[in-house]
């Protein structure tokens, strides 16, 4: 949450900050502003909104200068209006700071500085952080930005320029990401690659509690204990066009549209010609006698997780817990032994699952973590890691990701199932060449994109929708009414059918429409039921069903076919008319699709 660019360099200092910003602000978008250091002064634009409210005040302005740093915003601390926005100044205006994360003992130190005199002007943590190092300043800026993290505490990224180092940007990574990119005669720092991708491919990584300083032409890090260390070069192989959205009206279309590539991508990567899975990262996790897999999660990646939690134990007969992340790292931690905890994250960020790893850690369980971003924290954190190779996501609601998970989860429990000797190589041949389908019928749906269209025309004013699904289906309906909701902002909710009657049955009049997930599986007949109980309550039933199901046409407002696949890879295709139509529903009412409001990509607070 919250991105942080730096620049040092010959470059116009405005574009690469505001483009760098640009392509931050998924991480949040509630208000953004940049600071520079020219003559030797220190001058500040920041405005709240997106990033073209700054574009704006900016445009048409000449910036002169080689040192700048910029910050989009997520709003934790304080209303997103101009004075919460970052950058932030002390009282002398000679130390200018952008920081991401929490700072969870500001009140403290906000009271011992208005102790000592301070007026502080907005209602951000952050604000602290500048007044703290102006206190602790005599004649060394970096001196006093060290003693001043000393007294941080909580997750922070910080960059800071001062008048009184006018050619060095300091930073400190703890908690929350930060990378250095390194380039010719200029140097780059920021919350991700995404902002400085154009520029360059050479970036360093920096490990949790560094600090430093950058120069134009030097680099200098220091470990948390003050030693002096030299960083990893890592050399990136994005391509920045992967960036771009065109031909799509928004990256959440483009990215819905990908996850036929995706799903092809992931079976290249694990999957040999003669049908051998194999994960290149497991790192020596013995897998063998494994009796449980605690698996944790944060929203949709929780959802790809509770899918998980049946294909795990159908195949390789393991028991699977799932948890909310956010919840497990509270949680009194029970070891079985031969547990193993499973992370799932798209970021590799996500604050809370993080937490999670450092607690089952801390309690000595192995952790195996399903990433798509490589090189994150959780990538760089835990024992074994499975990529979901889904590329860059950048549209906040996660669609092709969430495809790429549970690809790479159901490769995982066939694997698994393998290894465990519970599976016979026949048993997962098939598996495999249905999964191989896989990529042509999720092109069949996403030609229908009309019906889809339609179908969002006529249920758009809808003040809320239920979807109810059983067994795998289950967390489809729960991934399906988040993605509605995140960016429609029409209430929606997921239930296990079965529990309709108990309780949220009495939703049901002849205004609310019901996704009914019903493909062909064996709670078929249930849901069925299910869906009769939701028609004699006159509800409007809007069905996903297997291709030439006729007989459930019949209890049907509306009607979605899906091909017909083996149950446990149903949710890959009814994940894709939930997206659609979500996206269609929030085209009508004229949402921003890509980035909906008080949400953030990344969400790297607690
Ligand atoms: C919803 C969505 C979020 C994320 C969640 C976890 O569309 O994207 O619910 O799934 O914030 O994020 P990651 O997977 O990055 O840990």
């Amino acid at each position: 949450m919250c991105g942080i660019i730096g620049y040092i360099g010959d470059r116009d200092i405005s574009s690469v900050l505001l483009v760098g910003l640009e392509r931050l602000s998924y991480r949040g978008y509630d208000s953004s502003g940049i600071a520079v250091i020219s003559s030797n002064e220190l001058s500040i634009w920041k405005k709240a909104g997106k990033i073209q409210e700054l574009s704006r005040i900016l445009s048409g302005m000449t910036i002169h200068s080689n040192i700048g740093i910029g910050h989009t915003r997520w709003a934790t601390h304080g209303v997103p209006n101009d004075i919460n926005s970052h950058p932030h100044l002390d009282s002398s205006k000679k130390f200018c700071i952008v920081h991401n994360g929490i700072i969870e003992n500001y009140l403290e130190l906000k009271n011992e500085l208005i102790n000592d005199g301070v007026l502080f002007r907005s209602q951000t943590d952050t604000e602290v952080i500048s007044h703290l190092i102006s206190k602790y300043y005599t004649d060394s800026v970096e001196e006093a930005f060290q003693k001043t993290i000393q007294r941080l505490k909580g997750s922070f990224a910080l960059s800071l320029i001062s008048e009184y180092l006018p050619d060095q940007i300091l930073f400190v990574r703890k908690g929350s990401p930060l990378i250095v990119g390194l380039g010719k005669n200029e140097n780059f720092i920021s919350s991700d690659i995404n902002a400085i991708l154009n520029h360059t491919k050479e970036v360093i990584y920096l490990e949790d509690g560094h600090y430093g300083s950058l120069s134009q032409t030097s680099l200098t890090v220091f470990s948390e204990k003050g030693k002096k260390v030299t960083p990893k070069i890592s050399s990136i192989n994005w391509n920045p066009e992967d960036s771009e959205k065109q031909p799509y009206d928004h990256y959440m279309l483009k990215e819905i549209h990908e996850q036929p590539h995706v799903v092809r991508k992931i079976i290249s990567k694990y999957v040999s010609n003669d049908n051998k899975i194999n994960f290149t990262h497991l790192n020596g996790l013995d897998l063998s006698n494994i009796s449980r897999f605690i698996i944790q999660a944060c929203g949709t990646s929780w959802h790809a997780g509770l899918i998980g939690k049946y294909l795990i134990e159908q195949y390789a007969n393991v028991v699977a817990e799932v948890d909310i992340s956010s919840e497990f790292r509270y949680r009194r931690m029970i070891s079985h032994g031969n547990d193993v905890v499973l992370a799932i994250s798209q970021s590799g960020e996500t604050a809370d699952t993080l937490a999670g790893i450092h607690e089952a850690k801390s309690h000595f369980f192995p952790v195996l973590s399903f990433v798509n971003v490589k090189n994150s924290t959780i990538d760089r954190e835990s024992d074994g890691v499975v990529y979901s190779h889904s590329g860059q996501e950048i549209g906040v609601a996660s669609t092709k990701n969430f495809t790429a998970q549970l690809t790479s989860i159901y490769l995982f429990s066939i694997f698994l199932a393998r290894v465990k000797n519970v599976m016979t190589p026949e048993e997962a041949d098939k598996h495999l060449n249905e999964l191989k389908k896989i990529p042509e019928y999720i092109e069949n749906i996403l030609n229908q994109a009309e019906k889809f269209k339609k179908l969002a025309d006529k249920y758009y004013l809808s003040n809320q929708i239920l979807f109810i699904g059983r067994g795998m289906n289950y967390p489809s309906s729960l991934e399906g009414a988040l993605k509605l909701k995140e960016i429609s902002y029409i209430h929606a909710t997921g239930y296990a059918a079965g529990e309709l009657k108990h309780g949220p049955i009495a939703l049901i009049d002849s205004k609310l429409p019901v996704v009914c997930i019903a493909p062909d599986t064996s709670t078929y007949d249930k849901m069925l039921s299910n869906i009769q109980e939701v028609k004699s309550r006159k509800g409007k039933t809007i069905i996903i069903a297997t291709e030439g199901n006729k007989e459930i046409k019949q209890y049907a407002d509306d009607i979605i076919y899906i091909p017909k696949t083996t149950e446990d890879l149903t949710p890959l295709l009814v994940s894709i008319p939930l997206q659609l139509f979500s996206y269609y529903v929030a085209l009508n009412l004229d949402c921003d699709v890509d980035q909906p409001r008080n949400l953030a990509k990344s969400v790297t607070v607690e």
